[in-house]
Order: C-alpha cells, then structure tokens, then sequence
C-alpha cells in the first residue's frame, strides 16, 4: 500500500468513527431539551442543550473549532464563535475540525411543544465551512433531481414555482412551498399564491424547512422560501451536501452593525448569491436529533422507563445517510 493511501485510509478511519461520535453530540442535547418540551422556557431548554453538546463535544478526539454556535465570545459563555472544543487540543494526531452547531434549533418550538425542534452539528476539516456572520439569508432550496438553473434566487418566487412544476412535469397546484411565517414574507407569500401553489408556514426552525425538501417524498414539501437566519442556513447546506438537492442563499443587512458583522466574519462582497458548495467547501459530516416530533426524525419520547432519540446522521463524502435510533434508561439521567 502506498504512503498516500495509508494517509487517505487513516483519514477517512477518523471521520467514520468522528460521525457516531457526533450522533452522541446531537442525541445528548436533544435528550436534555426533552426534559423542557413545553414548559415554556425557551433560554433554558437551549441553555440546557448547549451545556449537554458541549460536554459530549468534549469528549471527541478532535482539535474542533466552533465557527458556527452561540454567538460571539462576549455574548455567549459557551459554545462560542472562536471556542475550542475536544480532547485533541495539545494532543498529536487528532483531526483539526471546524464545527458548526445549534444545540437547539427551535427554542421557542421546543418551549411551546411544537413540532421540528432539533439538535444539529455538522464537522468538517478546517475551512470546509462558511464563517456565517448572525444576520439573515435569504434562501431558496429544492430536493434532488431537477437541472441547476431551472430555480434561482435572482428569479421572481412565482416563476420559480412555475419553473420547478414545469421540470417536474407537474402544475404550479402540485407543488408544495414551506415558507417562515413573518411579516417580511407577505409579499412572496401572495405571488406564490397566485401560482396556485400550496403553501405550508411554519412558525421557526428553517433547518427542518430546508431539509424537508431533500425528502418531499417523505415530508410533502418541495421547496423553501424566504429569509432566515444565516448560520442556519450553512447547517442546512451541510445536510443537502449529503442528501442532494440546491440551496442558494444571500446575506441581507439591516444596518451597519450587521455589515460589521459581516466583515468580522472577513466577508467582502456582501451581495454574493452562495450556493451549496460556497457554503460547504468540502466533505462534512451532519447529525440532527429530533426534540419534538417532525417528519425528518422522530422527537425525543419516553417508553416506559427508557428515553428514545432519533438521529439522521450524514457523511457527504459517501452521501451516506443513516437513522439512529437510541434509547437508555431513564434513571441513567
Ligand atoms: P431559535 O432556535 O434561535 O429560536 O431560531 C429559530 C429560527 O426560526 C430559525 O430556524 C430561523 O432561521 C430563525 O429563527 C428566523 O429568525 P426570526 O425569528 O428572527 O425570523
């Protein structure tokens, strides 16, 4: 065997074993926001989520960087933008990761009990990620299995359900759109409309909205539409990275203090239309649990006296995507 491919063996070794590692992480953060589905308290379901990630994140043997969390060192005690995570630090041999995370995506979801609250990570090697500055994107996503260019964010939001019907071979009434509901989507939401289109709101977790559509055969959703967070958004493209699909997203800014965020993140050309691959320069892995039930995973429930998780856990250097189903006993706690 060659030096190189002892090499590349080793590595692709790590990263299989990194991706159960992550399913871990995921699955520790949705079973401690479990424990606050609808008790109306959404800054300690996500503090609790985010003292639990890290904690397994700890254990993994990396040289992790969080390029995506809790917000900026000042603001966030843990899990902050620049924090280092992992046993591997002044270690030799551990992989040098940046990590991008959402201990609880859908705080308000999960304090309300309402469906599509996950937990989600994604890993990859350092500056496989984009640095997204927490301001919103604009996005626009499709499943698999349609030609690049048929929908486009520079596109109007009718012709681009017009545009997908027609590659698909359907009517603009067979396509299913899911949309954030707010009041800066009023808009979009009548042009789609007036395709004869059906729309599907939900009220947060964009993450869950994306994804749907990698699996409309599953979820009945076809595309996504509208602003949402941008961190939110890479996460995303990091699971259409394995599960297929386009997503396109725009940085948009409402004053000069989100510009400076932007360039904190050392982001020049604040118009730049950002596809999958910009977003996700190299191959990651991705791990989402569900907190409450949703049509990607299963939410966090007890079973007599074991708790269950469900994991979807992705590698997109195989577009491998795997269901975990785990459970322990409840007084392990
Ligand atoms: P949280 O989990 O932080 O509550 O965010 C949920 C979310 O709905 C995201 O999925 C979405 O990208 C973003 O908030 C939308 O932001 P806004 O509520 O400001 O429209």
């Amino acid at each position: 065997m060659e030096r190189k491919d002892i090499v590349d063996s080793e590595l692709e070794f790590k990263d299989r074993m990194l991706s159960l590692g992550l399913a871990r992480v995921s699955e520790a953060a949705a079973i401690a926001a479990f424990l606050q589905i609808g008790r109306g308290d959404q800054k300690e379901a996500d503090q609790v989520a985010v003292d639990a990630m890290r904690t397994q994140l700890n254990m993994l043997d990396i040289k992790g960087v969080v390029v995506i969390g809790e917000g900026e060192r000042d603001e966030a005690p843990m899990l902050y933008i620049g924090e280092e995570v992992g046993q591997g630090w002044g270690r030799d041999g551990s992989p040098e990761v940046d990590i991008a995370l959402d201990p609880l995506e859908g705080t308000t979801l999960t304090a309300k009990g309402m469906p599509n609250a996950l937990a989600v990570i994604a890993l990859g090697p350092r500056g496989s990620m984009l640095h997204a500055p927490d301001v919103y994107m604009e996005k626009l996503a499709i499943g698999p299995g349609v030609p690049r260019g048929v929908v486009d964010l520079e596109q109007d939001p009718a012709d681009n359900v017009r545009e997908f019907a027609k590659a698909k071979g359907l009517t603009p009434r067979d396509v299913t759109v899911c949309v954030l509901e707010r009041p800066r989507h009023e808009d979009m939401i009548e042009k789609v409309r007036a395709t004869d289109a059906s729309i599907i709101l939900i009220t947060d977790g964009d993450v869950a909205g994306v994804i749907h559509c990698a699996a409309s055969d599953h979820t009945g959703i076809d595309m996504y539409m509208g602003s949402g967070g941008a961190p939110e958004g890479v996460l995303a493209a990091a699971a259409l990275k394995s599960m297929g699909g386009q997503l396109q997203g725009r940085l948009t800014f409402r004053n000069d203090d989100e510009r400076g965020r932007a360039a904190k993140a050392g982001i020049t050309d604040l118009n730049r239309k950002y596809e999958i691959e910009d977003m996700v320069r190299n191959d990651v892995i991705f791990a989402a649990t569900g907190v409450t039930n949703g049509s990607i995973v299963q939410g966090a429930r007890r079973i007599g006296d074991r708790l269950e998780t469900e994991t979807i856990l992705m590698r997109s250097a195989t577009g491998s995507v795997r269901r975990i189903k785990y459970s322990r006993k409840l007084k392990d706690q």
